[in-house]
């Protein structure tokens, strides 16, 4: 679904939601701001989350973790050596590809078989790192993607995600040696601080580390408007276990997740888990939460049952213990004693869970009658999370009504955000706010003068009632309740 895509795009940048960056020097690949309205629900979204995991889990608590981090933590984590994808030109329309992406876009316009076929050479191929294996495959079997006759394509290598900087101010001729990563998951910032945290917190096993931050990851292939990004923000939870508890977390938390997005007002059809059969090296067991996004249904969170790796190779790596010493009882009255502890992780991106949420809310509605032709955008996101929760409008801007106005907006602005504006026709300002998905929206009159009422206008409905000036607040707090 194309056309929504683009539709949703236009939209955020018309109604200060997402912008390109540095739009005026032509934008920078996959990299975005968040406007005015964006900036607040994306906020929003990241409030829920982080209350949703710690303040209503007593047990899980959260950090800031620097972006910047020793090198040494990204050679313990695999990235170093794993976190790539093999990538391939094509030297004629100069266009790079994954080339687990080509095959896969080449697999469409294939029969099931040979596709199935394809993948599964391709895949042995990577697994035994043959790259010139792999570029044979794609020169034999003619894999063209897009243009005609036999395609001139490079090498095929491994490229690193992580982005590299220096660090420090002090000159070396090891050109590695003040090399530092910005850090592409937020996860590793938690495993290096889990003493530090379980000691100074006193927390004990079950327990989690929750954090939310920028990552970056130089992604070959960037699409998908805010779906795959090269600086983007994850919201990630490390919960620590027993050794061999890890499985029943692991279904726990998979059921706690889908709860959350639930609760978002989001129906269990849009929703689906996907298994993973191929495991990364650190996972016994991993799914993705999919949405189906208008490209289709695609991972929003993943949630992990990662073992004992991450804490295990940080403490090969930097000789530190990693280890937790578990006083309680074992079924033969002995205490578990010291281990290294199992983590389940959950990760959610937070610009994914932005898109997931316009692409939920945003709605065109017919409101055409036999004299005028008349659409309707809005965005039917929930209270809690948009970016304004009330407008105040004057009716006129004389007679005393932006003076009545000011001391609603007065009352309310302490509360949540509030939207002033006195411009236009009633009509035009109420389409404004369903643009950006403002749940309600306040008329005040001539009669408000007289009787201390004002009209409230639903969002959705754009059913108006008439209540006391001194309900509002109650009624806009009221739909903010999760
Ligand atoms: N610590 C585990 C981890 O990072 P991941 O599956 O690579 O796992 C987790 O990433 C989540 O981060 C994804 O489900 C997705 O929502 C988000 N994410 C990953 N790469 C992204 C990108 N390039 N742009 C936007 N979001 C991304």
């Amino acid at each position: 679904n194309e056309n929504k895509l683009q539709d949703i795009i236009g939209h955020c940048k018309e109604y200060g939601f997402v912008f390109p960056s540095s739009e005026i020097y032509e934008g920078l690949g996959a990299v975005y701001d968040y406007g005015q309205n964006g900036v607040e629900l994306k906020r929003n979204i990241r409030d829920y989350w982080w209350r949703s995991m710690t303040q209503m889990h007593d047990n899980i608590v959260g950090i800031d973790a620097a972006i910047f981090m020793h090198p040494t933590v990204w050679k313990a984590s695999g990235h170093v050596d794993n976190f790539s994808d093999p990538m391939i030109d094509n030297k004629d329309s100069k266009k790079r590809y994954r080339v687990d992406h080509l095959i896969e876009g080449f697999a469409e316009t294939l029969d099931a078989e040979k596709a199935k076929d394809l993948l599964a050479r391709m895949d042995a191929l990577l697994a035994a790192d043959d790259f010139a294996g792999l570029k044979q495959l794609i020169e034999t079997e003619k894999i063209k993607c897009g243009i005609s006759g036999t395609a001139n394509w490079t090498d095929v290598r491994q490229f690193n995600l992580m982005f590299a900087t220096e660090f420090g101010a002090v000159a070396s001729d090891d050109p590695d040696e003040n090399k530092v990563y910005l850090r592409p998951e937020t996860a590793q910032g938690i495993f290096v601080n889990f003493l530090n945290v379980q000691k100074s917190g006193r927390m004990k096993i079950p327990f989690g580390i929750a954090q939310t931050g920028k990552a970056f990851r130089n992604e070959i292939v960037a699409r998908g408007f805010i779906f795959r990004m090269r600086e983007f923000e994850q919201m990630e939870m490390q919960f620590f276990v027993r050794p061999g508890t890890q499985k029943q977390w692991y279904e726990y938390w998979k059921e706690q997740r889908m709860k959350w997005h639930l609760s978002l007002g989001i129906s269990p059809d849009r929703y689906r888990f996907h298994d993973h059969v191929k495991l990364a090296h650190y996972a016994d067991a991993a799914c993705d939460i999919e949405y189906d996004f208008p490209m289709g249904f695609k991972e929003v969170e993943g949630v992990h049952s990662r073992t004992d790796f991450d804490l295990k190779s940080h403490q090969e790596y930097s000789r530190k213990k990693m280890q937790y010493f578990d006083a309680d009882l074992d079924e033969n009255g002995k205490a578990y004693g010291n281990y290294i502890p199992y983590v389940v992780e959950t990760s959610i991106g937070l610009d994914r869970t932005v898109m997931m949420l316009l692409s939920e809310a945003y709605t065109i509605e017919d409101l055409s009658t036999e004299e005028k032709k008349d659409d309707r955008v809005v965005l039917k996101l929930p209270a809690f999370l948009a970016p304004v929760k009330l407008a105040v409008f004057p009716l006129t801007k004389k007679d005393g009504l932006p003076e009545l106005a000011d001391e609603l907006m007065k009352e309310c602005r302490p509360l949540f955000r509030c939207f002033y504006e006195e411009k236009d026709a009633i009509g035009k300002r109420y389409r404004r706010q369903d643009a950006i998905g403002t749940p309600f929206c306040v008329t005040v009159d001539h009669q408000s003068k007289e009787d201390g009422t004002v009209t409230i206008r639903h969002r959705d409905s754009m059913q108006q009632e008439r209540v006391p000036m001194s309900e509002v607040k109650h009624i806009v707090m009221k739909s903010l309740q999760v």
